[in-house]
């Protein structure tokens, strides 16, 4: 029997058939999955997770399974977990310690649960895992051969303690694989950031202004659905060339502060903190909504709401109504927490079948090389484009190769202009 602690158990028929509608529309990680059934690549290992607990992490946990290593899995956000899929991947053995709507200290109980089961090799969205390793229970680090992370803010942590000579085991930053993140948080977050704030809201799109801060992969992506859908976007950026580029996409750009004058919808995507404050709600119209769909819950200044408030009552889920001193009145999407994740059901499995390919082999890869350094390592290339080429065949697309010729032409300097 696993050790496992969910919301309940009793959900995990209803668990296994999400997983099964994921698994339909992940045919590259089914691919690995049946290489990984034959080949047995993890086989003795035990992985650490702490990954957002989805029907698609169900059916990489399955491939896990399936390359004969044990599992332990938390969330990597209080709010994210699918509870129906953690009672489904507690039934097919996993020591999984999951449930939606964790306070912070239950949250890192379960982290703690994960790392109690001494993994060989990290799993990580956000980077909890590593730095709870890192800062209290430095000793496990020993016997960990090395991790993964998913997502920007976790590489961008990472990187940090590479630079400073914290780290102490090697990690692949997955998010920075070219299908993992021109795909997942570009579409991915794109549509799902939408479908979240729709399923809090149903409000209309077109017509409304709609302000993105951040023109990074995520944000682009957002920007273009939600212009899609008929809104008049806006962007916010700090970084000029990005800034540059969404005017040149014909996006208006402006700062914050003239942004929160006439937005009906904010967005933050930013991996920054406190881009939404006080001075900022305090001009915003009465009825604006925001949301947050980078990493943290930092990028809307929530304190500053709260105490800009004079009363706050729960319209629907996830729709929180915050009445001003002044009477206005501001609505708050899943807490400020990511808003894809907390109100709908994360990225479509279609994007995440490649994010996690490229989680699965390079986990293989890690398991397989023993002398890496404690270093953030990129995915190497050649995973990147096998999961490419898995994806184009798997939806059926043909593309040429380069002939003799052009080879050489690519590798030669003499020839010019002719
Ligand atoms: N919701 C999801 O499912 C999901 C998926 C992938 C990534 N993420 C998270 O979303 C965030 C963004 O990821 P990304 O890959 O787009 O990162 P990115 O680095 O490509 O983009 C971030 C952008 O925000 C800009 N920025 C920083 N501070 C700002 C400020 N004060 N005002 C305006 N713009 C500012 C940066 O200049 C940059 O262009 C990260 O926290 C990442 O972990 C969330």
């Amino acid at each position: 029997m696993p050790d496992y602690k969910v919301k309940n158990p009793k959900l995990a028929t209803q668990g296994k058939l999400q997983i099964e509608w994921a698994h339909m529309h992940m045919p590259v990680l089914n691919q690995i999955k049946q290489r990984f059934e034959k080949e047995k690549p993890l086989k003795n290992l035990t992985l650490g997770a702490c990954l957002h607990v989805t029907k698609e992490t169900g059916v990489l946990m399955g491939t896990f399974l399936a390359a004969g290593a044990h599992v332990a899995l938390c969330g990597s956000n209080p709010l994210s977990t699918q509870d129906e899929v953690a009672a489904a991947l507690a039934d097919r053995g996993v020591n999984v310690y999951a449930w939606r709507g964790q306070t912070n200290e239950e949250y890192y109980w379960c982290v703690n649960k994960v790392i109690d089961q001494k993994p060989n090799i990290t799993l990580d969205d956000g980077a909890d895992l590593v730095t709870t390793l890192h800062t209290k229970k430095i000793k496990a680090t020993a016997k960990i051969k090395g991790g993964t992370e998913e997502t920007t803010t976790g590489v961008l942590r990472l990187r940090q303690m590479e630079k400073k000579g914290a780290l102490k085991y090697p990690i692949v930053a997955v998010n920075d694989a070219y299908t993992k993140y021109l795909f997942d948080n570009r579409y991915g977050t794109g549509q799902s950031t939408l479908d979240g704030i729709l399923r809090a809201t149903n409000i209309l799109f077109a017509g409304k202004t709609f302000v993105v801060c951040g023109f990074g992969w995520c944000g682009r992506g957002l920007a273009n659905r939600a212009r899609g859908m008929g809104a008049h976007v806006i962007v916010t950026e700090v970084n000029p060339i990005r800034a540059l580029e969404a005017a040149m996409d014909g996006f208006q750009v402006m700062p914050i502060e003239r942004a929160a004058l006439v937005g009906d919808v904010f967005v933050t995507l930013t991996g920054d903190t406190s881009i939404i404050r006080k001075e900022h709600m305090q001009k915003m119209k009465d009825g604006a909504i925001l949301a947050n769909s980078g990493h943290f819950n930092v990028e809307i200044k929530i304190p500053d709401l709260e105490a800009l408030a004079v009363s706050k009552r729960t319209i629907r889920p996830n729709l929180e109504e915050y009445t001003l001193k002044n009477g206005g009145k501001l609505y708050l999407l899943g807490e400020g927490r990511l808003i894809n994740l907390a109100s709908a059901e994360g990225h479509p499995s279609e994007v995440m079948d490649m994010s996690f390919a490229n989680q699965a082999l390079s986990v293989e890869h890690l398991a397989k090389n023993q002398k890496l350094k404690p270093k953030v390592y990129d995915v190497p290339k050649e995973i990147d484009e096998t999961v490419a080429r898995l994806k184009l065949r798997a939806i059926d697309i043909e593309i040429d190769d380069l002939t003799k010729e052009q080879k050489k032409y690519l590798s030669s300097w003499e020839e010019g202009t002719i």
